[in-house]
């Protein structure tokens, strides 16, 4: 029996079918985790913390061993308490998810049907499309001249059927920012049926004093969501916390759909813990600081093309014709000594890897190796 019913008349087929357009997403593919004949490699792949987490956060953690039976509180009341009083927000305007991707995937539920669309560039995070493909949206894509959201150019697809605009800032693979005064030119030329995603998962490592992740924003727009994870700078990413602030609207027709015990008990128990210690915040920032520019110079020192500046924990290097080796030749050599990077021809790069900033140790290794791939 054939795929090729229309979508009114999969009740005829002989066996389920999906509905129209799921057997043509591409799944999520994450960075990779294991090296071929190598123990222990270093995971640079996937743009964790190479600090780990919080001391604190692992005792909270082993605090709630003895509650693995207990269903958690289903409105993460105490990460939400902890969320409005940092940053100063209403609780009631906050919700949390399995991971920010969880809270994109809501939005997304929320407000698509079939043959409305998402607009986002042109290397966006995998996790919006692939949420609004589910959705049988559509996802329009906007040119990223020079590896960077171009308002113009996202402008530019913005049709009536667009109801979701996401932005990563900044973004990744590409590691770009685009500064406020672009955020809000885009939002004022957007109709206000359009929900503006502000995705900040890595926003808290962005130095630049003149950077503002939209949260002051979303206050007072009505169709703004600002997104934010512990996965990154927290580095809590296995417990999957991440969350939306937005009109209050928006929020409360999210939560309609949202699964009710979404964060667990160590979730929102480690968040908390990992939200008060600043020392480690600043530690894992320091790191990144410490070593982004070094590894732009470095890697621009290979003759390899670095997408820069980076304002995130890593680096998006592009491989030139001149180069002795392509990037997927350079990644397989890394893992072969145990350095695993990210290859991201899923994201239309080919010819680009992704970097995540480690130790010293690990990111002396890295350029040692490339130089040794390299070499003539
Ligand atoms: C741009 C961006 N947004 C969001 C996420 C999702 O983070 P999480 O679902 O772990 O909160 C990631 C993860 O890599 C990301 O790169």
């Amino acid at each position: 029996m054939s795929d090729s019913f229309p979508p009114s008349d999969r009740g005829r087929a002989s066996r389920p079918l999906p509905k129209p357009g799921i057997m043509d997403i591409h799944a999520y593919v994450p960075g990779k985790a294991k090296a071929e004949g190598v123990e222990n490699p270093i995971k640079l792949s996937a743009n964790e913390n190479i600090l780990g987490s919080s001391e604190k956060a692992r005792e909270a953690y082993a605090g709630a061993a003895g509650e693995l039976h207990v269903y958690p509180d289903s409105r993460t009341t105490i990460l939400r308490t902890a969320i409005a009083e940092r940053y100063g927000l209403e609780p009631e305007r906050l919700i949390f998810g399995c991971g920010s991707d969880e809270v994109f995937a809501l939005l997304n539920q929320t407000f698509l049907e079939p043959g409305d669309n998402i607009v986002q560039g042109e290397f966006a995070f995998a996790a919006f499309a692939i949420g609004a493909r589910a959705c049988q949206a559509e996802v329009k894509i906007a040119r990223e001249p020079d590896y960077r959201i171009d308002v113009d150019e996202v402008l530019k697809v913005v049709d009536d059927r667009t109801r979701l605009i996401f932005i990563a800032n900044p973004g990744n693979p590409t590691g770009t920012w685009i500064p406020f005064s672009e955020v809000r030119r885009l939002h004022e030329a957007l109709p206000p049926s359009v929900v503006l995603v502000l995705d900040g998962a890595y926003s808290e490592f962005v130095t630049d004093p003149s950077f503002n992740d939209g949260l002051e924003y979303a206050r007072t727009a009505a169709n703004v969501v600002v997104t934010h994870t512990f996965s990154k700078l927290h580095g809590l990413a296995t417990l999957r916390v991440g969350w939306g602030y937005g009109p209050a609207e928006i929020i409360a027709a999210m939560d309609r759909i949202r699964l009710p015990f979404n964060t667990s008990i160590p979730a929102q128990r480690c968040a908390v813990a990992a939200l008060a210690d600043e020392d480690f915040q600043r530690r894992s920032l320091g790191l990144v600081e410490q070593w982004r520019p070094w590894f732009e110079q470095q890697l621009g020192g290979l003759g390899l093309d670095v997408v820069r500046p980076s304002a995130a924990n890593f680096v998006l290097v592009g491989f030139p014709p001149t180069a002795r080796r392509s990037a997927a030749e350079a990644e397989a050599y890394l893992s072969s000594k145990g350095l695993l990077v990210r290859q991201v021809a899923n994201y239309g790069l080919p010819d680009h890897l992704r970097i995540t900033f480690g130790l010293e140790e690990h990111n002396r290794a890295v350029i040692e190796a490339l130089t040794d791939v390299l070499k003539p």
